[in-house]
């Protein structure tokens, strides 16, 4: 059973799909930590709602940044975290917290990196890049977390169609649907120890 920290800043509905996931029994994980830099996020509320700890953890509650690292890092170590995925956290993680989970630290992306990624590129603006591109495909992404964002190994897309007459909106509502099914899939990946993180590849090995 892999253990899971979630890191969230806003709604959290990919949160809730790894949730429901594990608790249909059918990803082989749980979810033992739900951690948020924003206390009166939806992330937290679904935790609580599913009996998981939540814990608000911002930069304004510590000196500075290493004493930032060292309280998510003790949070880690007291759940026994195995995997740390990040759903929508806002905040670039610091190189000392990727370095204690190298390759074990996810990230998802609602486009196909490396186009659309990036510090500025979050939420709305990265659906409406792409509109504005005229890209005829968008999709999701599933990434090992490096030191930079929306950065590192890819392991796992989606494609999703962009029509001609979309709204950031609606583009957003149909990469969110893949979203919710492919990190769940990932993560079940990891639980059977089937990734691979090699350079800037990673090698999903057969089942058994
Ligand atoms: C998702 O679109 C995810 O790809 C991005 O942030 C959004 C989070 O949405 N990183 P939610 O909070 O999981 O609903």
């Amino acid at each position: 059973m892999l253990r899971l920290a979630v890191l969230a800043s806003g709604g959290g509905s990919n949160l809730q799909a790894i949730i429901d996931a594990t608790e249909r029994g059918e990803i082989d994980a749980r979810v033992v930590l739900v951690i948020s830099n924003n206390s009166d996020c939806g992330a937290l509320a679904r935790a609580g709602k599913h009996g998981i700890e939540a814990l608000h953890l911002s930069g304004r509650q510590f000196p500075g940044q290493a004493e930032f690292d060292a309280g998510l890092l003790e949070a880690l170590a007291e759940h026994e975290v195995d995997l740390v995925i990040l759903a929508g956290y806002m905040k670039l993680l610091s190189p000392t917290v990727v370095k204690a989970y190298r390759n074990r630290i996810l990230n998802i992306h609602p486009a196909l990196l490396p186009c659309f990624g990036g510090r500025e590129m979050y939420g709305m603006r990265v659906h409406q890049a792409v509109i504005e591109s005229g890209a005829k495909f968008s999709g999701v992404t599933v990434h090992v977390v490096d030191e930079k964002y929306d950065h590192g190994p890819i392991v796992a897309q989606r494609v999703v169609p962009v029509h001609q007459d979309d709204t950031a909106e609606n583009l957003a509502q149909r990469v969110l649907i893949q979203e919710h099914k492919i990190y769940p899939q990932v993560i079940q990946l990891f639980a059977e120890n089937r990734v691979r993180v090699e350079g800037n590849h990673v090698r999903i090995h057969s089942a058994g």
